[in-house]
C-alpha cells in the first residue's frame, strides 16, 4: 500500500516538473524586451490620440489615407474598451495574419504586412509588454472610409494579391541582417518609403525607392541611389536628431518616426539599420510628373 502511494506521488511530481519545464521552454514573454520592440516598431504613434496628456495606447489617433480616415484602436488590457480579453494566440494571429479573433480581416492601415515578419519570440515579448500597460476605458470609434473601402471582405482580395504571412527567415548574426529585420519587420519603413500602385499594393520593384504620395507629398528614396551621398554619420544624425547635414527639418510623418522609433534604438541597432540600407538594390528616383 505504502509503495503504491509513493509511486503515484512520484508520477504526479514528475508530471508537475515536466509541465514546469515545458511552460518554461515556450515561456512567458519579457515585457522589458517588449517595451524596446514596441519602440522599434512605433506602436505608440498610431495607438495614441494626438493631444496633450493622451493615454498611451488607448487609441483614437486619426490616420488619414487616400481610402479614408482610420482610427488606431485601444490596445491596453481593458476588458471591454481594449484587448483585455485576448489570449496571446489572438495577438499573434492579429500580427501574423492580420485577422481579428472573430476571423474578420484587419485593414492594412495596421501595418501587419510588415509585422507578419516579426519572430514568434519577439511577438511574445510585445504581448507581455502590452499586458503590463494600465487598462484604459477610452472607447474606440469607427473608421471613416470611402465606398467601397470600408467593406472588410474586400481586404481578403487585397491580402490575396499583396500579403505573404510568415516571420523573416534566413537571418544571420551580421549587422545587415539585423538591420533588414529592423527595417522590414519592426520599423515597417517600406509602408511609407515603398511606393504603392492604385490598389494600395507595394510596388516591389521600387522597394524603399520613395516617390510621391497620393496627397502630393514626397517620401525620400532610401536606396543607395540617393543615400550614397550621405555618410553613415549623416544618416545616424538624421535618424536621432531629425536634422539633416544642411540643417533641414523633416516632414512631420518622418519627424514622428524619428521621435518614437529611430532615436530610441540602441547604437548597435541604429548602425545595423544603416548597414542594411547600404545593401538594398539602388533604384533611381522616378522622373517628376508635371
Ligand atoms: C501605421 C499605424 C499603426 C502602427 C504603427 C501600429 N498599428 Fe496597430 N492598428 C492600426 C490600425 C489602423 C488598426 C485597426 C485596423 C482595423 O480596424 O482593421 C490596428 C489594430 C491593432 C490591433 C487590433 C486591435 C483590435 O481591437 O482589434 C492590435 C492588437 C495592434 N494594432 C497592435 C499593434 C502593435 C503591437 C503595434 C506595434 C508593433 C502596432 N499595432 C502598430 C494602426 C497601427
Ligand atoms: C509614416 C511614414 C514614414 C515611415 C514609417 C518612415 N518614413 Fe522615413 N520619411 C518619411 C517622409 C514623408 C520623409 C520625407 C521627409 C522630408 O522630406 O521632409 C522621410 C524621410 C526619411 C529620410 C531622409 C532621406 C532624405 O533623403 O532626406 C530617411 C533617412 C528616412 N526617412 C528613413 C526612414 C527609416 C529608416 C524608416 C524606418 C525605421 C522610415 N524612414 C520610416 C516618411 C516615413
Amino acid at each position: 500500500m505504502r509503495a503504491k502511494v509513493w509511486k503515484r506521488w512520484r508520477r504526479t511530481a514528475s508530471g508537475i516538473l515536466l509541465a514546469a519545464v515545458v511552460s518554461g521552454a515556450c515561456g512567458q514573454g519579457d515585457p522589458q524586451r517588449g517595451l524596446y520592440l514596441s519602440k522599434a516598431a512605433g506602436c505608440i504613434g498610431c495607438h495614441t490620440e494626438e493631444k496633450k496628456d493622451a493615454a498611451a495606447y488607448a487609441g483614437g489617433r486619426a490616420l488619414k489615407t487616400p481610402f479614408g480616415t482610420f482610427y488606431g484602436p485601444n490596445i491596453t488590457p481593458h476588458p471591454e474598451a481594449g484587448i483585455g480579453r485576448w489570449t496571446e494566440a489572438d495577438f499573434i494571429r492579429a500580427m501574423r495574419h492580420g485577422e481579428r479573433p472573430d476571423g474578420a480581416n484587419y485593414f492594412p492601415a495596421f501595418p501587419y504586412p510588415s509585422f507578419t515578419r516579426i519572430t514568434d519570440a519577439d511577438l511574445r515579448d510585445l504581448w507581455a509588454y502590452l499586458r503590463s500597460l494600465p487598462p484604459n476605458s477610452r472607447a474606440n470609434q469607427s473608421h471613416d472610409l470611402g465606398f467601397p473601402y470600408g467593406w472588410r471582405p474586400l481586404v481578403a482580395l487585397w491580402k490575396w494579391l499583396f500579403f505573404t504571412p510568415g516571420p523573416m527567415t534566413a537571418q544571420d548574426t551580421s549587422p545587415a541582417s539585423r538591420g533588414a529585420y529592423l527595417v522590414q519587420a519592426l520599423g515597417h519603413c517600406g509602408e511609407c518609403h515603398t511606393p504603392r500602385n492604385f490598389l494600395g499594393g507595394p510596388k516591389t520593384s521600387r522597394f524603399l525607392a520613395g516617390g510621391d504620395l497620393p496627397d502630393g507629398k514626397g517620401v525620400s528614396n532610401l536606396t543607395p541611389a540617393r543615400l550614397k551621398t550621405w555618410s553613415d554619420a549623416d544618416i545616424a544624425n538624421f535618424l536621432t536628431t531629425g536634422v539633416t547635414s544642411d540643417g533641414d527639418v523633416p516632414a512631420e510623418a518622418m519627424g514622428e518616426v524619428i521621435r518614437n522609433t529611430t532615436s530610441q534604438l540602441t547604437p548597435e541597432d541604429l548602425s545595423a539599420l544603416i548597414a542594411y540600407l547600404r545593401t538594398v538594390p539602388p533604384v533611381a528616383d522616378e522622373p517628376k510628373k508635371k
